[in-house]
């Protein structure tokens, strides 16, 4: 594929105009250039349902990108790791993400929604005392969705509440790295400190449970063993800083969105809210239609075929889940926000189908989508319960920033 002239037409992918609606962006090259070269970031963009979900499963479609996008900063992670020894590291931890380790942690996630909630009710209460008002407002993103995630993830690690601040600001820094396509050399060093920030907290806490495991997962970690294999210090510290990441930021946009879509059409809210059979397909379609990570980056192993033209070895190509998932050829109504249709299996959005790609696909698919649905799942119901009329702030328009993580940034809500 030659490229004379960048972009040909189309704005570039780090454009003011794609950030404000990079869906309008997608909807066009699906229709007229499903593989696409932006010339800024010299990469390719593939949009549609079909082609990223054989792009997947593809093996030529390496996950090399992640030696500069991610392991300066998490060390090596199973995100960059192919083959076999992706697969025994893999095998290592994922017992603790499906079967006997999640049901371990439901207990976990039930005390953290529970204590937040009444956190941020008391804290209403307090404020608002002697107002005799049905509901105040919050911003659900800031007192909510921000907490959970990182709650969960460092009680399951066993670390200690008070870090939180802490491992805010890392896994801040962290995404930020991750997130540079336009490669702010600020971005990249806050990245490299908070890689430097996280091994030297985490270095006195693996050696102690060396010496004492615990019940946690870094413990578990620690002991694993499959086929001989176990995890030397520098690994567990890659997987604890991985893992930090990978359940926090993504879930916190997830639930931020999923507010969102229920409140912005409230008639959504009041069908969940009614019918929790619906609480499912809520999560599903919210992970459809605004998935927080909106593309994962391949570098080419050889030369590929894509949408009938040759893209040579070494190219950059990014898979971007937030076209796919709307494809209109593979979706009715494929950009609308349904909690009743029918050509998405909701049973089957947290396993590795195929059916949307917010969890990636093939043999990187997310290792906690599982813990990331009870998260979610548990919040919303709860919510639904204790503010049953639940409702946008006045004047508050939910707005989504970001281009490879996405979502509102707010969520005002009056409880
Ligand atoms: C709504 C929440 C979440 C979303 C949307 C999400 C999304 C993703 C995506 C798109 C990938 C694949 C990346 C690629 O192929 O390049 C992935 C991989 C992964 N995720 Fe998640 N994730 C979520 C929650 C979590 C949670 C809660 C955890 C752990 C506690 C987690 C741990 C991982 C790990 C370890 C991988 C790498 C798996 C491998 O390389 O084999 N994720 N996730």
């Amino acid at each position: 594929m030659a490229h004379s002239h960048d972009n040909e037409g189309f704005p570039a992918l780090l454009s003011d105009e794609v950030a404000s609606d990079p869906y309008a962006f997608y909807r066009r090259l699906r229709e007229e250039r499903p593989l696409h070269y932006d010339g800024e970031t010299n990469s390719y963009l593939v949009t549609r349902h079909a082609t990223v979900s054989s792009s997947y499963r593809n093996p030529a479609f390496s996950t090399k990108n992640y030696e500069w996008q991610m392991e300066p900063v998490f060390g090596r992670t199973l995100l960059q790791m192919e083959g076999t020894e992706h697969s025994r590291k893999r095998a290592l931890v994922s017992p603790w993400f499906r079967g006997r380790g999640l049901e371990n942690w439901m207990p976990v996630i039930m005390r953290n929604v529970s204590t937040i909630l009444d956190g941020l009710v008391e804290r209403n209460v307090e404020e608002l005392a002697g107002r005799f008002v049905s509901g105040t407002e919050v911003d659900l993103i800031a007192e909510f969705a921000h907490y959970l995630p990182v709650y969960v993830i460092s009680d399951t690690l066993a670390l200690p509440k008070s870090d939180t601040q802490m491992f805010w600001g890392w896994y801040q820094a962290l995404i930020a790295f991750l997130s540079n396509l336009k490669k702010d050399p600020d971005v990249h060093q806050r990245g490299l400190d908070a890689h430097d920030e996280i091994r030297a907290y985490l270095a006195p806490i693996i050696a102690e449970r060396r010496a004492n495991p615990g019940n946690d997962l870094i413990s578990a970690l620690i002991v694993a063993e499959v086929d001989g294999e176990r995890l030397d210090d520098e690994e567990i510290g890659t997987h604890a800083t991985q893992i930090l990441n990978a359940g926090s930021e993504t879930t916190d946009k997830t639930l931020g969105s999923l507010f969102g879509h229920l409140l912005t059409n409230r008639e959504n809210f009041e069908a969940v809210r009614d019918d929790r059979s619906l609480v499912t397909a809520a999560i599903g379609e919210t992970l459809r239609v605004t998935p927080p990570s909106q593309m994962n980056g391949r570098i080419l192993s050889e030369d590929v075929e894509l949408e009938g033209e040759t893209v040579p070895a070494g190219s950059w190509v990014n898979l971007v889940m937030a076209s796919a998932n709307r494809d209109e050829r593979r979706f009715a109504n494929s950009e609308l926000f349904d909690l009743f249709r029918t050509d998405m299996d909701h049973s089957k959005a947290f396993t590795a189908s195929g059916e949307h790609f917010a969890f990636g696909y093939g043999r990187h698919f997310c290792l906690g989508a599982m813990l990331a649905k009870s998260e979610m799942e548990i919040s919303l119901n709860l919510m639904l319960d204790r503010f049953p009329d639940m409702r946008l702030a006045d004047g508050f328009v939910p707005q989504a920033k970001g281009l490879k993580m996405r979502a509102p940034d707010q969520m005002r809500v009056v409880l």
